[in-house]
């Protein structure tokens, strides 16, 4: 196997913190050293790095795990900007929006969907994001669901069928007769091409009963649940989530005690995507109420073309930090190892011996530099399975 060691590293993010200071596990004047099959071999300070076959002087910057981006929306045509104008102008986002773009992605062809997933994929890469979840639910057919995740598998193993996004304009009459087709036929052409079931349980889209059936059915068909929950008003989701076994719980802005509570105690990862509420100039998701509850905390860009067209992890962890009383350090964990929870996934969203080789250089001493200089594309370098691929 060949090495390669990235050395001179003024401050490395492990997420273990049996390898360094606190809960990032932080380690000073540090080096990494990883293989070409893609896996970290060592970690630890510099000068005791074993030897490696080629190096890379990181020149006393910070390195972090890759940004694990583990909620987005990016199998889509078109975009709304006439709908952000308008908000921005006083009018409030609603779900109904979303038809806007499901008229546009089924119109479209196999090849300008594939085309637009990876120019925002390698917008995120540039950005450092190594890992990201995407879903269906801008085609709300058979036929249009399935080759939504057709496309998305072939560029990542983190696919979620998201038939329940809304109701299908075609079934406005029968929103009965569109749950039995998502939990059914439509089910049935997804699940092969999907790792996770999800539905959007909100006012204008499916209540606490359609989403149940709706996660329990894919439940019984491999699909592991995780739901849009409690993003525009308080509901059931957050509660349904946990008692399913979700794997992660997505919005929470708009939470009881009683939704932080069942959190606080559950495995479901708290997964906050504020590029939603900045892009709707919605309240802000309380992080630190969520923390303080022993709640797992992930923050994920939500990237999708109507309320939250953002791809950048940095801006997301920003926001966390100004916003929504996260620390730069809770709020760089919850980036990269959280959204490792959210995804169910070890080897990923830390910096340790067996893990990934997913690692991003900042032009900066710090990662607390990311919230510190808001906007500035401080991601000098990625590395991908091992790879330099920025
Ligand atoms: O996560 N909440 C539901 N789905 C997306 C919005 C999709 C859209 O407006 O196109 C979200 O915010
Ligand atoms: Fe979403």
């Amino acid at each position: 196997m060949s090495t390669t060691a990235i050395t001179h590293i003024g401050s490395l993010v492990t997420n273990d913190p049996a390898l360094g200071e606190g809960p990032l596990g932080l380690v000073r004047d540090a080096a990494v050293v990883f293989g070409d099959d893609g896996t970290i071999a060592w970690v630890g300070p510099a000068a005791q790095a074993p030897a490696a076959d080629a190096g890379f002087d990181a020149q006393g910057r910070a390195v972090i795990p890759g940004f694990v981006d583990s909620h987005s929306h990016l199998v889509f045509a078109g975009d709304r900007t006439a709908e952000f104008n308008a908000r921005m102008s006083g009018h409030s986002y609603s779900a109904g929006g979303i038809r806007t773009t499901v008229a546009a992605t089924r119109a479209a062809t196999d090849a300008e969907l594939e085309a637009n997933l990876v120019r925002h994929l390698d917008e995120a890469r540039r950005q450092g994001t190594t890992t990201f979840e995407t879903k269906s639910g801008y085609g709300l057919t058979v036929a249009d669901e399935a080759r939504a995740l057709r496309i998305a598998a072939a560029h990542t193993e983190e696919v979620t069928y998201l038939g329940a996004h809304i109701v299908a304009p075609d079934f406005a009459d029968d929103p009965a007769g569109y749950v039995a087709l998502v939990t059914g036929e439509m089910l049935d052409a997804c699940a092969p091409h999907a790792r996770w079931i999800d539905v959007f349980c909100e006012k204008g889209a499916f209540d606490g009963d359609q989403a149940r059936a709706i996660l329990t059915a894919g439940r019984a068909k491999g699909l592991i649940p995780r739901i849009h929950a409690n993003q525009l008003s308080f509901g059931p989701g957050v509660q349904l989530g946990v008692e399913l076994g979700a794997a992660s719980a997505d919005h929470c802005t708009h939470l009881t005690d009683a939704d932080v509570d069942a959190l606080g105690q559950s495995e479901t990862v708290a997964t906050l995507l504020p590029g939603a509420e900045f892009s709707t100039r919605a309240q802000w998701p309380d992080a630190r109420r969520l923390l303080d509850a022993g709640a797992t905390v992930a923050l994920s860009t939500d990237c999708n073309p109507g309320s939250s067209y953002t791809s950048s992890m940095p801006f997301c962890i920003a926001l966390a930090v100004r916003d929504m009383r996260m620390t730069p350090d809770e709020a760089l964990w919850s980036a990269t190892a959280g959204g490792a929870r959210a995804l169910r996934r070890t080897d990923i969203g830390t910096v340790t011996p067996g893990a990934r080789a997913d690692l991003v250089l900042l032009d900066a001493p710090s990662h607390v530099h990311l919230a510190y200089r808001p906007g500035v594309p401080l991601v000098s370098a990625v590395w991908q399975k091992g790879e330099r691929v920025v």
